[in-house]
């Protein structure tokens, strides 16, 4: 959704404004192309990798940028110590980037033969295989029903754990197989079986959830009056989680009870560009199907 978080950023010659997921940079350098000739960009990434190969990419603009390898939930610590001062524009394109997942040594995909890895910051000590390999098969049919919407998820943790006693699940394609195995034939799946506890794994092991509505309130925090904060989620958990703390951060009741009984707290720090999430147009679809289900919402600072 380029065309959109550009028209949206609002970018100008001059102007500070954050990645705060770089994953290639290809968002950033067209940001970059738009606050030349003394803009800056704040590009961080937990995955080192990424921010390397993004670096590189981004080489033209080296001394436009600052590439910061962290967590973005970190933000306010990345932006006092840079001491940039409010910034025009926050970007966060949530998720994993289409260079993780095709990489198939990273291990998400359900193909691979590679480790059931899925960390996106590789210097986290634990994977998805010691999620597999070490839950209670009940917190694991939990974590799969709650992070991946799974309606099987029971059946699912059962097989796990029955495999997992005669020898650990290491490799991606090796839990595919056990999870297919379980749930053949289940309706007419336009997904392969093993998605949604692939989505749900990949999920628990970066911690995708945890911190996003703070970083969404201090991020605001950080934005001159009139920048904005650009928000794309790539599933309903993620959206959720994006849409409720965008509209109570523009004083909207969240809460979804009768108005007598509404307690929201209704201090307005912006205000919501379009009630409803902007979504792919069809020419982008032709070309990238991945991108089905980005949900792309914009608060602007009061
Ligand atoms: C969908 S991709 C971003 C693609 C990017 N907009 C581009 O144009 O190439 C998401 C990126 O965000 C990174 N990421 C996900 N969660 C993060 C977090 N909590 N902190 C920092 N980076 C994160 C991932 O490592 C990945 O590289």
């Amino acid at each position: 959704m380029l065309e959109e978080v550009i028209e949206f950023l609002q970018c100008k010659p001059g102007e500070i404004h954050v990645d705060a997921t770089l994953g290639m940079g290809g968002h950033a350098q067209a940001i970059l192309q738009k606050i030349q000739p003394d803009g800056l960009l704040i590009g961080i990434d937990r995955d080192k990798e990424s921010l390397e190969k993004a670096g590189g990419h981004l080489k033209p603009f080296a001394d436009k940028i600052r590439l910061v390898h962290d967590n973005y939930k970190n933000l306010p610590l990345i932006l006092n110590n840079l001491d940039v001062g409010p910034v025009n524009g926050i970007l966060v394109d949530l998720g994993v980037s289409s260079y993780q997942l095709v990489s198939p040594e990273r291990g998400f995909s359900i193909h691979s033969e590679a480790h059931l890895d899925m960390r996106m910051d590789r210097s986290q000590r634990w994977t998805a295989a010691d999620i597999v390999n070490n839950t209670p098969e009940e917190e694991l049919a939990n974590l799969i029903y709650r992070y991946g919407e799974e309606k099987v998820s029971r059946r699912i943790a059962a097989a796990i754990v029955r495999e997992r006693k005669s020898a650990p699940i290491t490799r991606c394609s090796q839990l595919s197989e056990i999870i297919s195995r379980t749930i053949k034939g289940r309706g007419h799946q336009a997904i392969h079986p093993a998605t949604r506890t692939f989505q749900a794994l990949r999920i628990a092991v970066n911690e995708e959830l945890e911190g996003l509505e703070k970083f969404l309130v201090e991020a605001v925090g950080f934005l001159k009056p009139g920048g904005r904060i650009v928000a794309i989620a790539f599933h309903s958990l993620e959206d959720r989680i994006v849409k409720k703390t965008l509209r109570r951060l523009a004083g909207q009741c969240v809460c979804e009870r009768p108005p007598e009984l509404c307690r929201c707290p209704r201090k307005v720090e912006g205000r919501l560009i379009h009630a409803r999430p902007i979504t792919p147009k069809p020419e982008e679809l032709a070309v990238n199907p991945r991108a089905r289900s980005a949900r792309l919402r914009v608060l602007e600072k009061l």
